[in-house]
């Protein structure tokens, strides 16, 4: 079998995206879902962000990783090691090391990296082989809102979503999200999830708001996208990125403001949408939690904590959890 191996499961047409772009834009206030920021450029521009002073939560992610990952190993015992949104797996080899050490007569024998981005799963899937000859490594270029069961594991399975991407779903996405995990799992498989945690909202503006402003070309990047992909023809300079802590919904909220009255054709779909002057589309919300809240909503999907681990700065949590049979 050739190694990398590598699925494509979404719509080849950009169907999925036509849909989400319609939907949004033809409600009050707008909105268009977070998963179409990560093409090419956008998938770069969130790498930038990872190293940014500001942005914390990569490198409070990666202290924990790098500290934990042998017990981690330890207490799933998994042969294989499942990673949905993985952009580039960079923390993840501090995981893929630890795995790989034999445990008990067994070792991690293969790697699946799920993601929305097809860049992402090419790239990382071929630097991974290069680095890690050893594993079977399947990409899977796929939507964890739709195809989380169209990962086939055959090995006692450690699944991982890092990087606080579960805080970008809103309460009923998660629940659907964390049940349909939960439904992948077989008996003995493990699930660690990766959560930012609240703190003063003056640390999570300026994460969000940084100063070179990498993150405000990374939100008006989505309207590139839209741009290219659906032939439409929104003007990037008359739109302004929005950051703000919304502490009664406990997310930081993205947003891009126009800045004046315009009309945008979004051709594909032959639609014309105006915007206001100061009028706000939402495209992200990232959720902060409390320990105990992720505790729970794992429960109410009928998986129960192993063990959570934080950050020196209780920044960033990982929670290592177990399918209840
Ligand atoms: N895990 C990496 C990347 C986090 S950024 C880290 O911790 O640094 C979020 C990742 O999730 C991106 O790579 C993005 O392409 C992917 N993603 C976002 N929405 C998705 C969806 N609906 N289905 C699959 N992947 C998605
Ligand atoms: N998962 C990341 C987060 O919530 C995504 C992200 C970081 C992001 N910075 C952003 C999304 C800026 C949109 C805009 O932290």
């Amino acid at each position: 079998m050739t190694n990398p191996t590598i699925r494509f499961l979404l719509d080849d047409n950009g169907a999925s995206l036509a849909e989400d772009v319609l939907s949004g834009l033809s409600r009050q206030p707008k909105a268009i879902p977070s998963k179409w920021f990560y093409d090419d450029r956008g998938s770069e521009l969130f790498e930038e962000i990872t190293s940014l002073p500001e942005y914390y939560v990569t490198r409070k992610e990666e202290e924990i990783l790098l500290q934990r990952s042998p017990e981690i190993a330890q207490l799933s015992k998994a042969a294989e090691l499942v990673e949905l949104g993985a952009g580039n797996s960079e923390k993840t080899r501090a995981l893929l090391d630890a795995l790989s050490v034999p445990n008990n007569g067994s070792r991690l024998e293969r790697f699946v990296l799920f993601d929305v981005s097809e860049d992402a799963v090419r790239q990382t899937a071929a630097a991974l082989t290069t680095q890690y000859p050893q594993l079977a490594i399947e990409g899977i270029v796929g939507d964890f809102d739709h195809h989380l069961d169209e990962i086939d594991h055959s090995y006692r399975c450690l699944f991982i979503f890092l990087g606080g991407t579960i805080g970008n779903l809103n309460p009923a996405e998660r629940e659907d999200f964390l049940t349909d995990v939960a439904f992948s799992m077989k008996p003995g498989d493990t699930f660690l999830l990766g959560t930012d945690l609240v703190k003063s909202p003056e640390h999570l503006h300026a994460a969000y708001n940084d100063a070179q402003g990498i993150t405000a070309d990374f939100n008006l990047n989505i309207l590139k996208v839209i741009n290219r992909e659906l032939d439409a023809n929104f003007k990037l300079d008359q739109f302004q990125h929005v950051a703000f802590w919304d502490a009664e919904n406990s997310w930081i909220e993205m947003r891009l403001k126009s800045l004046c009255d315009q009309e945008v054709l979004i051709g594909s779909l032959n639609l014309d949408v105006s915007f206001g002057t100061g009028e706000e589309m939402r495209t992200e919300i990232s959720t902060k939690f409390l320990s105990d809240q992720v505790a729970s909503e794992l429960n109410q999907a009928g998986l129960k904590v192993l063990k959570r681990w934080t950050d020196s700065e209780r920044f960033f949590q990982l929670t290592l959890a177990q399918a209840v049979c």
